[in-house]
């Protein structure tokens, strides 16, 4: 058992799992994006561990930058707001790869997609380590996935539970 703030977790998916799969995915992103210069967008927090390590195994010619979702609620509404910092690399006729440690009902995803469609990209693939199709309110196309989890709460390798637990090299699991 392992204690973050006032939780316990146990191991979900250990690092050897991880980087397995990580390579796995890595190939096959080499094997359909060569030639086309893909721009890997991170999506911060989160994904910057899992980024760091799918980077590494990619050979294409490629860039990578990092944007970050500010969600709020709306005083006048129960809906959240949500903004995009940091997209600084214009991305007309580009091939765009977002980077997600998770997509769990894909609102995040979605605003993601719908706001960089408007810059005009070639394409835009998505990528996430961990995906719960069991909250899933959208049907966007997921291209990369790592692993599909049960809708249960998971930390480590980049993920948080109140800003705690990212640096954990497995992927943890809240025990019941
Ligand atoms: P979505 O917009 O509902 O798909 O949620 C996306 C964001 O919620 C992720 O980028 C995470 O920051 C957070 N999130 C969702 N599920 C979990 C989880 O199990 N652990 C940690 N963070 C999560």
């Amino acid at each position: 058992m392992i204690t973050i703030q006032d939780l316990k977790f146990k191991t979900f998916l250990n690092k050897e799992q991880i980087r397995e799969r990580i390579t796995e995915l890595a190939t096959q992103i080499n094997h359909d994006m060569a030639g086309q210069n893909p721009l890997f967008l991170g999506i911060l927090n989160g994904s910057f561990m899992f980024l760091s390590e799918l980077f590494k195994q990619i050979n294409v010619s490629c860039e990578v930058s990092f944007l970050k979702v500010n969600s709020y609620h709306n005083m006048a509404s129960s809906g959240k707001i949500r903004e995009l910092i940091g997209l600084s690399t214009p991305i007309e006729g580009r091939h765009v790869v977002i980077v997600e440690d998770i997509v769990d009902t894909g609102f995040t995803l979605d605003f993601l997609i719908n706001t960089l469609q408007k810059g005009n990209p070639a394409s835009i693939r998505t990528i996430t380590l961990l995906h719960k199709p069991s909250a899933m309110k959208f049907d966007h196309k997921i291209d990369y996935l790592g692993f599909e989890i049960e809708n249960k709460f998971v930390v480590g390798f980049g993920l948080d539970y109140n800003g705690y637990g990212r640096n954990s090299e497995e992927i943890l699991v809240k025990a019941d």
